[in-house]
């Protein structure tokens, strides 16, 4: 069938213009061209008529947005593998079909995992500022010691398609990989299954790479945080309610653990002001999936959900909801 020009689709936020150039090849397009996201007025007005939303993590796609897209709202992909941002469940109900953008960011976010976890046992950002500062500094064998991380045992919580992608790259640093999953030990995974429990008392690094969902809210608070040993470490390239950060300030200044990595934040774009205060925290704002190709590869299964609804009538491959697939 041949895009007609009813089929308006919605972009929440400036992407690669390259993107942009695909999607208008099929769709009469409403990009919101800033680094900012619409405010919510403006996207229950915008989303009014659309017959697909290409959406952001920031934007909060719920009752009240189903609504205002009302019948012609068809597909809305997420520009994103997490979609805590969506009530799947509303969308199902309003017949919109909800797809993400899985796999094509494993490796990114692994690799930025990595950088975290080194940057955060050799101290890197910690030397740069050193270096930034002009503080006088001659090379010495008892200064600036950090850890490495072959030998440790990394803890994996959520083995999922990122997870395993941070257990690969571990093993190539030379860490054991053991890992806790709320679903179970993961067929084919050839990495010791554990409890949460022994996860945290066990492991040198622990990562997360659970979705954030009411299970995982706070999962890792000041009794999990206790639970650790004081010289391992935490990183969070997840999502950021799954740490409760308060305690997690308490945890780090206190030496009950010996410093965080984060890339996610409880209240993003906040961050906790106790953080900003330890040398032993390194953070990154919210860029696991940030490579050119990542972020290309991102908008192509975007286009390919919006595709397949709009135009071809059929269910996209990384549809969340295929139930919401209303008859052609
Ligand atoms: C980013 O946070 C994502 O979920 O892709
Ligand atoms: C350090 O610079 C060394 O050569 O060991």
């Amino acid at each position: 069938m041949s895009p007609s020009a009813g089929d308006r689709v919605l972009v929440t936020r400036r992407i690669a213009s390259s993107v942009v150039a695909k999607l208008d090849a099929y769709f009469d397009l409403d990009v919101h061209d800033s680094e900012e996201p619409l405010r919510r007025d403006e996207l229950l007005d915008r989303v009014a008529g659309a017959a697909g939303v290409l959406s952001m993590v920031s934007d909060r796609i719920d009752d009240a947005f189903l609504r205002a897209g009302d019948k012609d709202l068809r597909v809305l992909a997420n520009y994103a593998v997490g979609f805590d941002n969506i009530d799947v469940a509303a969308a199902s109900r309003h017949r919109v079909v909800i797809a993400n953008t899985p796999n094509v960011l494993s490796q990114a976010t692994a690799e930025l995992t990595l950088s975290l976890m080194l940057a955060l046992v050799r101290r890197v950002p910690e030397g740069d500022r050193i270096l930034r500062s002009a503080t006088p500094w001659i090379w010495s064998p008892t200064w600036m010691i950090g850890r490495g991380l072959a030998g440790g045992t990394l803890g994996i919580v959520g083995l999922g398609r990122i997870g395993k992608e941070v257990a690969r790259l571990a093993i190539a640093f030379g860490m054991d990989v053991i890992y806790a999953n709320r679903s179970g030990a993961v067929a084919d995974a050839p990495y010791r299954s554990v409890t949460l429990e022994e996860l945290l008392a066990t492991a040198d690094v622990v990562s997360l790479h659970c979705p954030l969902n009411d299970e995982t809210r706070h999962l890792i608070g000041a009794d999990e945080l206790a639970r650790m040993k004081p010289d391992a470490v935490i990183v969070n390239t997840a999502r950021g309610p799954v740490i409760d950060e308060a305690a997690l300030v308490v945890a780090v200044r206190d030496r009950v653990i010996a410093g965080a990595a984060l890339d996610v934040f409880e209240r993003e774009p906040e961050v906790h002001s106790g953080l900003l205060e330890l040398d032993s925290v390194v953070l990154t704002p919210h860029m696991g999936s940030g490579t050119a190709e990542t972020r290309e590869a991102m908008g192509e299964l975007c286009l390919d959900a919006l595709k397949a609804v709009i135009i071809d009538e059929r269910c996209p491959r990384n549809a969340l909801n295929p139930e919401a697939m209303r008859a052609p």
